[in-house]
């Protein structure tokens, strides 16, 4: 990795994590044998704490930095952002849902506190997601910013919901039971852009719309999320033919044991590796044609086509 970008995206993870620590119930105020919240408590940071990549929250901090956002308003969203997402990672991982052991190099969820607790820990998290983000109004200035942030708010919900992540969710989930071969193009790439999608469109546009960004900006940040999220799906099922499960922390495999129609059984791996490079080229001409440009945000799509994780 060349040094500028590197540099950048260390601090961006690390402003990801110090916002996720900031905002999550600190264990001392909750003691074991003390508090009755406690397990679901340890559970949540046990899940949250445990890395990732952080790409959804980075990509708000990100975005706000470059239209010139303040930081106390983005973190809110930064930690709320990926609490949601782990939530739905813990979710997902169920045995009635993927049913899968290994999660972010460690073991699942459900394996360590047990299938309610999960769930539990997965209820917790949504809600105290939208607790951190309520948290952004302390740190209004104006009007405008007081806008911004009920904005954000309902592009978030929306976003996560049955109109967004759960819905893609759910049709994912259907998909299984459906004869091999009957899944449509249309019907993967509601999955995709649904499941996956909707968390990136968050990401950019929240980012975006927190620091005031002209709205035709904010109208193509929203488009270029929606392709570049649309082939992190495609490539996260690429991986799950051909990663390797010690660098993803994740096991390989998984689509294949739940028998789920993915980009690569319906177009094949090359396919796959192509439609990712198009709808990258895709992003990467609409990224061109905003009112600032940011060389990291270039390197960074550049780089998740040939991501190992
Ligand atoms: C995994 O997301 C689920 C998908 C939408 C493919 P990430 O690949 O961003 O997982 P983490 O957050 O880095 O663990
Ligand atoms: C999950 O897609 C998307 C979510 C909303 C969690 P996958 O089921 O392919 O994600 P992994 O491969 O388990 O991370
Ligand atoms: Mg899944
Ligand atoms: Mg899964
Ligand atoms: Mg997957």
């Amino acid at each position: 990795m060349d040094k500028a970008f590197s540099e950048i995206m260390d601090a961006l993870v690390r402003d990801c994590e110090e916002a996720l620590e900031k905002a999550l119930p600190d264990p001392q105020d909750m003691p074991e044998g003390e508090d009755p919240a406690a397990t679901v408590a340890d559970a949540v940071r046990y899940s949250v704490m445990a890395g990732g990549k952080r790409l959804r929250p980075l990509l708000i901090a990100r975005v706000s930095d470059i239209y010139g956002g303040r930081r106390e308003l983005a973190e809110p969203f930064m930690a709320a952002l990926e609490m949601i997402h782990t939530y739905s990672l813990i979710h997902d991982d169920l045995p009635a849902m993927d049913n899968d052991e290994f999660r972010r190099g460690r073991r699942t969820t459900h394996i360590v506190y047990g299938e309610g607790m999960a769930v539990l820990a997965g209820d917790a998290l949504l809600n105290y997601a939208y607790e951190t983000a309520l948290t952004a109004f302390d740190a209004v200035q104006t009007p405008a910013e007081t806008a911004a942030v009920v904005r954000a708010l309902r592009i978030l919900a929306r976003n996560a919901g049955i109109f967004g992540m759960v819905g893609g969710q759910c049709a994912d989930l259907e998909a299984e039971e459906k004869p091999a071969g009957s899944v449509t193009d249309g019907m993967l790439e509601y999955i995709h852009s649904h499941k996956t999608a909707c968390m990136i469109r968050s990401a950019f546009v929240i980012g975006a719309v927190l620091a005031g960004a002209p709205e035709d900006d904010i109208r193509r940040l929203d488009r270029i999320a929606y392709e570049t999220g649309v082939a992190f799906q495609i490539q996260d099922d690429i991986l799950d033919v051909i990663g390797d499960s010690e660098v993803l922390g994740k096991a390989t495999g998984s689509d294949e044991k739940d028998g789920k129609a993915t980009y690569v059984t319906l177009h094949g791996l090359e396919q796959a590796q192509r439609d990712v490079q198009e709808r990258t080229d895709r992003a990467l001409r609409e990224l061109d044609s905003l009112s600032v440009q940011d060389p990291f945000l270039r390197d960074l799509f550049l780089k998740l086509v040939s991501r190992e994780k």
